[in-house]
């Protein structure tokens, strides 16, 4: 039987007036990448801030390995149940080093505190290798704003990863890439879930989203207008289909057209 890593039940969330999430339900097994997608303002990035603690819901249940959260679930509580999450609206610290970046605010220290640059280095080294950094240009001294966007994913993906991520959240790592930036960012995830991690990502382009993803949950305004195996869809247009009728319903609430 598959086994569920993370589960929300009935996650409803408000900002004041507007109903961000309503009831929204969905899960994710281990070692699978499900895909997370909707038009503008459907709540993904909400979802995703509930998942790693951000934000508490308004009502709803967090379920972690099969046991419900009890109190309240926090940004720390969802590190050390192994989610990592990569927001959308907090980047990497760009003028510093890769090094840097994936050990900031969790560095390795030695005697007396310091921070061990060296061992820093090694491992920040290893992780590249170990996610598929190809290009030899790149070393752990390197400086993030000389890379590429879906490097700079691949930093943010190798920081999650040392810090042994079961389940690594990505919000929108594929946004305003090229295809070929995107498909590094898929091999990244891929060699994620190659190590046995889970991930979940949002995407605006269902197209690429499909190539990768085992799973997928459509929101729609807030609820979950379907989940569904890959096997269940026969292909990227199919999905797109999807989401084209609901954006039509949701213009035409009374069915009308
Ligand atoms: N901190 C907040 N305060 C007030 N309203 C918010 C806040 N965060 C989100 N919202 C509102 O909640 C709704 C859902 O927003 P959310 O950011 O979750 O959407 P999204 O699916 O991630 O959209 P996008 O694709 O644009 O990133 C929107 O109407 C948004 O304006
Ligand atoms: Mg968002």
């Amino acid at each position: 039987m598959t086994q569920r890593l993370v589960e929300l039940k009935e996650i409803t969330k408000s900002f004041g007036n507007v109903n961000a999430l309503t009831r929204v339900t969905m899960h994710v097994n281990k070692a699978e990448i499900v895909g997370l997608i909707g038009d503008n303002g459907a709540g993904k990035s909400t979802l995703i801030k509930i998942l790693s603690g951000v934000h508490s819901p308004d009502s709803g249940e967090i379920w972690v390995r099969g046991k419900k959260v009890e109190g309240r679930w926090t940004v720390e509580k969802a590190h050390s149940a192994g989610i990592e999450t990569v927001h959308q609206d907090r980047a990497l610290a760009v003028q510093h080093t890769i090094q840097r970046n994936i050990f900031m605010g969790r560095e390795i220290t030695g005697f007396l505190g310091f921070i061990r640059v060296k061992k820093q280095n090694e491992e920040a080294e290893r992780l590249m290798r170990e996610i598929g950094f190809t290009s030899k240009v790149f070393t752990p001294e390197s400086v993030v704003a000389t890379l590429s966007g879906g490097e700079r994913q691949g930093v943010a993906i190798a920081r999650a990863l040392y810090f042994e991520a079961e389940l690594l959240v990505l919000d929108e790592p594929t946004t305003a890439l090229s295809l070929t930036e995107t498909q590094k960012v898929y091999s990244f995830m891929l060699a994620a879930k190659e190590k046995g991690s889970s991930v979940l990502f949002i995407s605006h382009n269902i197209y690429h989203a499909y190539d990768i993803a085992d799973r997928f949950v459509i929101l729609d305004r807030g609820t979950v207008a379907m989940t569904a195996d890959k096997s269940e869809i026969e292909s990227a247009e199919r999905l797109v289909q999807h989401m084209k009728d609901f954006a039509r319903a949701s213009h035409h609430p009374e069915g009308k057209s």
